[in-house]
């Protein structure tokens, strides 16, 4: 196999054959290909796209680079991706009710770059959970609590490891092909015979518009079928931030308040959302009607069985949730930004809470940063809410040297739009793909 004469052919527009593709995924992963034609080939790609076939071959390509788990449980199992927000907490609650509701749930999810939040490091929050359990020690606690969530190991789709850190530099990122090719092995390594997708739009998603995001989640939804997995998407705004903490160990805190009093806010749009995701992973994975998926989903939130499964899969990681209340509480220095007009609050900004979050050390951005657990911004108001001058907009939290607090509280001032009258709240789903 001539790799440039594929390059050739993938910058002419022409589809690639099943057999190229997969001998150039083999032989990048393998190091006969060197990266800068491996990055030629990602960027023809990018301008010239991919047919569904050369797609689900790219898949099936970087799929086959590592290993592929299979599940033998006497349970169906199913697991959710969401494509990243901000205060994207919802994989906390969404994980165990699913493992409530008697799906198993593997789920194997990554640490934050650059914006985007990572549910490890969340998780990590917790003293003592280990997030990095081996593939071996990652099928027992699925098999034994219902569900585990721990990052990706470097056995499951080196290819995608070494893809993703070139495309990330070479200006490859935005490709429906790409990314599909990217999420998809990753989903469909990790084995789940379910797979639901969030796939967000708006200020803080990384797909802009409504419509990139359901050109993604159709792509998802039709290459995880064709690869015979049960499959569905909801496209969410993400235009304003999810529920009220961005950080890390304040949004753990939030999915355990909601886990343990669900009652007074399962109405609220973040936990519906969350209720709705559980139901179809639920839904398809039991192979039962949507509505009796919901009407159990919520049953087992709100009896508290999805809390009693979150805090079974935390011991069965080694984390220690009295250990996280003592964190929690823990001197940390703050600084609250308060209204400066009267009206009500009609936007927030997803994408400034989440550069200020991430300004105050709740974000990394290069794999080797660490995290300041403790950072973040908590929201005291929601969209609609009214104020009047002097009332509480949001809190900045941060451990350590309080430097560049208020340059942060002045960046987190413009993310709120206070309007006269009244602010047009959408759903949050604008689309499901099944
Ligand atoms: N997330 C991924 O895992 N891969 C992409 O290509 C984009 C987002």
């Amino acid at each position: 196999m001539i790799a440039k004469l594929i390059i050739d052919k993938k910058r002419e527009g022409r589809a690639l054959g099943s057999a190229e593709i997969r001998g150039f995924i083999e032989g990048f992963t393998a190091g006969e290909i060197p990266d800068y034609q491996m990055s030629a080939l990602a960027m023809a790609i990018c301008c010239r796209g991919m047919t569904e076939r050369e797609t689900a071959d790219l898949t099936d390509a970087m799929m086959r680079s590592g290993r592929c788990l299979d599940w033998t449980l006497d349970v169906p199992t199913a697991d959710k991706h969401s494509t990243g927000g901000v205060g994207d907490k919802l994989s906390l609650i969404v994980q165990p009710l699913a493992a409530a509701c008697g799906v198993a749930v593997p789920s194997l999810t990554g640490r934050g770059l650059g914006l985007t939040g990572g549910t490890a490091d969340k998780l990590e929050t917790i003293p003592g959970y280990n997030a990095s359990l081996s593939l071996d020690d990652f099928q027992r606690v699925v098999a034994d609590v219902g569900v585990s969530m721990t990052v990706q190991t470097g056995e499951i789709t080196p290819a995608d490891k070494k893809l993703y850190a070139l495309r990330d530099v070479t200006g490859t990122v935005a490709s429906i092909p790409l990314i599909v090719g990217s999420i998809l092995s990753k989903k469909l390594a990790e084995g789940a015979s379910t797979l639901v997708f969030d796939v967000k739009w708006g200020l803080g998603a990384f797909m802009k518009t409504k419509e990139d995001a359901c050109e993604l989640a159709r792509a998802l939804v039709s290459g995880a079928k064709a690869a015979g997995r049960k499959a569905a998407a909801l496209v969410t705004d993400m235009n304003t931030p999810l529920g009220r903490a961005v950080g890390n160990a304040n949004e753990v805190a939030e999915a355990l308040d909601i886990l343990a009093n669900p009652g007074p806010v399962a109405d609220r749009a973040d936990v519906a959302l969350s209720i709705e995701l559980s139901s179809l992973m639920v839904s398809l994975a039991k192979e039962i009607p949507f509505d009796d998926a919901r009407a159990l989903c919520r049953e087992k939130l709100l009896d508290g069985s999805a809390l009693e499964k979150f805090k079974a899969m935390v011991a069965a990681h080694g984390g220690d949730l009295d250990k996280f209340a003592k964190l929690l509480e823990q001197p940390k220095f703050k600084f609250k930004i308060q209204a400066m007009r009267s009206g009500v609050v009609s936007a927030i900004d997803a994408e400034k809470v989440a550069r200020v979050a991430f300004k105050l050390g709740a974000g990394r951005e290069k794999a080797s940063d660490t995290i300041d657990p403790l950072a973040g911004v908590t929201l005291d108001v929601q969209l609609g809410d009214k104020v009047s001058i002097g009332s509480p907009l949001a809190t900045l939290e941060k451990s350590g040297c309080p430097d560049g607090l208020e340059s942060a509280a002045a960046d987190l001032f413009r993310a709120f739009t206070i309007s006269p009258s009244g602010a047009k709240i959408e759903t949050l789903v604008c689309e499901r793909v099944m």
